[in-house]
């Protein structure tokens, strides 16, 4: 179409901010980044103002006539950045922060599934450790998750297999300074066994427009061994969601999720994640983020046929019901997640990468930056954090996107660069035992 370019803000500095600019600038819009990274730069304009300076951003956007502003990560939502554009009156994608409390507080969250009556894992609240390990000591000892109620880096929550583990996780809520805030809550719950599969939806409050589901891969090394991470890689779309329980996972969790919102008086608008457990008794919600997921939106981007920019407009004027769903791709995608030494703890930043170039030129290649800048004078990229590139590939199979996503990782060097070499095998063996019980099935 043509027309005057539209200005669009991005905000973030992670691979998922790159994806976004990246199908954003592709879908024919002017991009700003804040405050973005190496990669982003290619891209569009990064400017250097950080997602935690909400007036900053209102002035940003402002004084560049922005048309309509993207939150990539969950902290600015939680702090209100979008309560704070609409009252100024400009257009921004993402929930308010009452809303973002569905990611922001898991007590508020499970409120909201329990008034939807949404399948997730039992749990009890407290107030204080005390209360917590009172009951855990009176009850059964068993597998179950600890839980901080607030934001906590992905670090407040402990997978226990058994009743000393729980005690001593409680212990650690109560007594790390990190968990000092998100830990006012603790929340105890049933531990849930199946495959962890990722949902996405965007939605206006009312209509959902729902995102082809995925897998992410959180542990840091591969066979799913060792520290938990912010996501190693992830593959799309997964085997392990059919069309049927696609149908299931929209009618029974986002669907009522949205509405319970909504007749609570928070309506959500922006992008839902639901992070589910497949159980024998069906999928149940571990958790919702108020955003997307990271690295699955690298995945998911690449294989967005439609206008992502369309999409977004439509979800800020609560128009999503007009719109044609979006056409994906055929095929897969895999993105690869390049770390630098010494991630998920501290990393030493600055270290010069190479190969960027040769790896991007491979056809249905591209190296989403995750965390980077440019190097001394300006000159070529060096690391600055933990979970450093997100490589990512499509393919017309799994197969075929992960040879070429581990093709691209080849040709990029940097030293103590390293990567999980596992990523998407599990959708991979699926799709191989789907084959064969089904001889000339198309894959
Ligand atoms: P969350 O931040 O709530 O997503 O939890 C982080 C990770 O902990 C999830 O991705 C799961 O792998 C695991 N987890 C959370 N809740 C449960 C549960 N009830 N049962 C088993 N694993 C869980
Ligand atoms: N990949 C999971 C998340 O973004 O929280």
């Amino acid at each position: 179409m043509a027309g005057p370019s539209r200005r669009v803000l991005v905000v973030g500095s992670g691979g998922r901010e790159h994806a976004l600019a990246w199908k954003l600038a592709g879908d024919g819009a002017e991009v700003l980044i804040a405050p973005g990274n190496a990669g982003t730069a290619r891209i569009g304009e990064n400017v250097a103002v950080k997602p935690g300076d909400i007036p900053g951003l209102v002035e940003l956007a402002r004084s560049r006539a922005v048309d309509v502003t993207v939150i990539g990560p969950e902290a600015p939502l939680v702090a209100g950045v979008v309560d704070t554009f609409q009252a100024a009156g400009l257009r921004i994608f993402g929930p308010t922060a009452r809303a973002a409390q569905i990611e922001g507080s898991k007590a508020f969250c499970k409120q909201i599934l329990h008034r939807g009556d949404v399948p997730t894992a039992m749990y009890r609240e407290f107030r204080t450790a005390k209360r917590a390990q009172e009951y855990l000591e009176a009850r059964e000892d068993m597998p179950v998750v600890v839980k901080a109620d607030g934001l906590a880096a992905g670090k407040g929550v402990f997978v226990c297999p058994d009743r000393a583990a729980a005690l001593a996780a409680v212990a650690i809520l109560a007594g790390d300074p990190q968990f000092a805030d998100a830990a006012k809550g603790i929340l105890v719950e049933e531990r849930l066994d199946g495959r962890e599969v990722s949902v996405m939806a965007i939605t206006d409050g009312r209509t959902i427009v729902t995102l082809p589901p995925l897998q992410d891969h959180k542990a840091a090394h591969d066979g799913d061994l060792g520290p938990n991470t912010g996501g190693m890689g992830a593959y799309c779309p997964t085997p392990f969601v059919d069309a049927a329980l696609m149908a299931e996972i929209e009618s029974r969790i986002l669907v009522p999720t949205i509405h319970a919102m909504r007749r609570s008086h928070v309506p959500f608008q922006g992008v839902l994640f639901a992070g589910l457990m497949l159980t024998a008794q069906g999928p149940k919600v571990l958790e919702f983020n108020a955003r997307f997921g990271d690295p699955e939106c690298e995945a998911l981007m690449m294989l967005l046929d439609s206008s992502l920019l369309e999409i977004i407009d439509a979800t800020v004027d609560r128009k999503l019901e007009g719109i044609d769903p979006p056409v994906w791709k055929p095929g897969a995608a895999v993105t690869v997640v390049m770390a630098s030494e010494g991630y998920p703890g501290e990393v030493e930043k600055g270290r010069p990468i190479r190969g960027l170039g040769d790896a991007a030129a491979l056809d249905g290649v591209e190296v989403f930056h995750a965390a980077t800048r440019a190097g001394p004078d300006g000159q070529g990229v060096v690391n600055n954090g933990g979970r450093t590139l997100a490589v990512t590939a499509v393919g017309e199979s799994l197969a075929r996107a992960k040879l070429r996503a581990y093709s691209a990782v080849r040709r990029i060097r940097w030293d103590g660069a390293w990567c999980r070499k596992d990523i998407a095998n599990k959708g991979i063996d699926r799709d191989h035992e789907l084959a064969a019980a089904e001889p000339g099935a198309p894959r």
